[in-house]
């Protein structure tokens, strides 16, 4: 039996709804794998959390969270209850930080049964992998004066390390797909990182002679996301610009509910952490209508980190026969609850 412990955070708002939801689903794949189990631990940690501790999570988080095969978060975010840059800087950015999770993995594909808000989107299966840990996302910069004199300062750090571990990361998943790496770059504009990224990314280039490649500057990138995301596979992107273009990424797929994203520690060393590309959605919270496809499928990913590609592939089919159903939650046009399409899922899981 291959037991695998599953550190659980739900967080905050629609993370408490789609998070049970997917647990249920991998509690169903187990079973039909036969081999296979999950042991969940949840952990409360999250704004209100914070109201109650005055610290986002205990002291010794990370030592517990150490001893799991990968953390499954929800989303994290209260702005009524906690800023921002505290509850995030203290639960997700310092899980991503601590833990080394140096890659972000995003994959962007229309399923059959959602309607793209593009008028005629072509077949497109893009993976975009960000760099998750350095970049415009530094802690190097700060505010100096005040008043009227007030500025405010931050440093990209892009490290020749980073740089170049994020981007041999997309030429070994493009070995495995159609074999093409774009690169966002934006090495016109007066931004002194940039023309160190095309470098590198020349550099590493040269190393993958199988594996086509093309630089676009990330303006024109966003735009092509709109207008021609068919002519892309890989796409690697620093942080912020890995940031802004998976949600493109997720909105042509027809909601940013329906986005998966994966946390990659690439040197073994702490649990890789799989939580969908979505927020808090504090608008949508408490009525049921949280869609959970963008957790379920980041529970694919983690099947695939567990070396299960051929269930994780089962469980994207299954979603894809329940979206093709029409079975949708109203971010996708649809009238079902978080529930119903959950059920769909389970159903379809349990005929198998
Ligand atoms: P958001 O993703 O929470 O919401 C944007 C829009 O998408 C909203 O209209 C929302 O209703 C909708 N949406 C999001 N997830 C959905 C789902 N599963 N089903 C249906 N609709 C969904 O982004 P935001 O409004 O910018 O952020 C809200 C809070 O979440 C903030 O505190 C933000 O910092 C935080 N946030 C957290 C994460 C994370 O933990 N990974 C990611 C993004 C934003
Ligand atoms: C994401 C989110 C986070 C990010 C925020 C909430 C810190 O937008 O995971 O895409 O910017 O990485
Ligand atoms: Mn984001």
């Amino acid at each position: 039996m291959k037991k695998l412990k599953i550190a659980s955070l739900p967080g905050d708002g629609v993370g408490k709804e789609v998070v049970p939801a997917a647990q249920q689903v991998l509690k169903a794949v187990a079973r039909l794998h036969g081999g296979l189990q999950f042991d969940f631990t949840d952990y409360p940690w999250s704004c209100e959390y914070f109201l109650e501790h005055d610290q986002m999570m205990p002291d010794d988080a990370l030592d517990r969270l150490q001893d799991a095969d990968a953390v499954f978060l929800g989303a994290v975010g209260n702005q009524k209850l906690v800023p921002d840059h505290i509850s995030l800087w203290g639960m997700l950015i310092k899980i991503r930080r601590e833990f080394e999770q140096v890659i972000n993995v995003r994959p962007a594909k229309l399923l059959k049964g959602i309607t793209s808000p593009l008028a005629s989107p072509k077949d497109f299966d893009l993976l975009v992998v960000r760099e998750n840990s350095e970049g415009e996302y530094s802690e190097v910069g700060g505010r100096i004066f005040r008043g009227e004199d007030e500025v405010a300062i931050q440093n990209a750090v892009f490290s020749r390390r980073g740089t170049e571990r994020v981007m041999r990361y997309a030429f070994d998943l493009a070995a495995k797909r159609q074999k093409h790496v774009t690169s966002a770059t934006k090495s016109n504009g007066i931004v002194h990182s940039m023309p160190f990224w095309d470098e590198v990314f020349q550099s590493v280039s040269r190393d993958y002679p199988a594996i086509n490649t093309d630089s676009q500057h990330i303006d024109a990138l966003a735009a092509f996301f709109v207008t021609q995301p068919q002519r892309f596979d890989v796409i690697v992107a620093s942080n912020l610009f890995g940031d802004v273009l998976t949600d493109i990424g997720a909105a042509i797929m027809g909601s940013i509910g329906v986005a998966p994203a994966a946390n990659i520690n690439v040197n073994g060393k702490y649990p890789s952490m799989f939580e969908p590309v979505h927020g808090s959605a504090p608008d949508i919270v408490g009525k049921g209508i949280a869609n959970p496809l963008g957790q379920i499928w980041t529970a694919k990913l983690m099947l695939d980190h567990f070396g299960e590609e051929e269930l994780g592939e089962k469980l994207l089919d299954i979603i894809e026969d329940v979206t093709a159903a029409g079975i949708l939650t109203p971010d996708l046009g649809g009238k079902y609850g978080t529930d119903d399409v959950t059920k769909a899922i389970l159903k379809g899981i349990n005929k198998l």
